[in-house]
């Protein structure tokens, strides 16, 4: 999968871009709300987050 932390896609592509924790923050943000438009359930909507946080360590600086 394109985003899968094991693809090594993620880091290449992310690093050194100066991403901060406060960005990841609000990317969550806008990942909750959207998912919450469209009415993802918690358990989904759980799954994606635990997945998400897997490929924080690559994405952020
Ligand atoms: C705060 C979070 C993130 C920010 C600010 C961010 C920002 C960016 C930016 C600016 C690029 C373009 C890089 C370039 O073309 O030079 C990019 C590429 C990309 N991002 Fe993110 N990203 C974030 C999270 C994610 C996540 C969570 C995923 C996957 C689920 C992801 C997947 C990708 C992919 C697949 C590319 C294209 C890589 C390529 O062309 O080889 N990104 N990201």
């Amino acid at each position: 999968m394109f985003c899968s932390p094991g693809s090594g896609r993620i880091a290449p592509s992310h690093k050194g871009m100066g991403i901060t924790e406060a960005d990841w923050a609000r990317f969550l943000e806008i990942t909750a709300s959207v998912a919450g438009e469209l009415g993802v359930g918690p358990t989904e909507g759980g799954e994606v987050m635990a997945f998400l946080d897997t490929l924080k360590a690559d994405i952020l600086d």
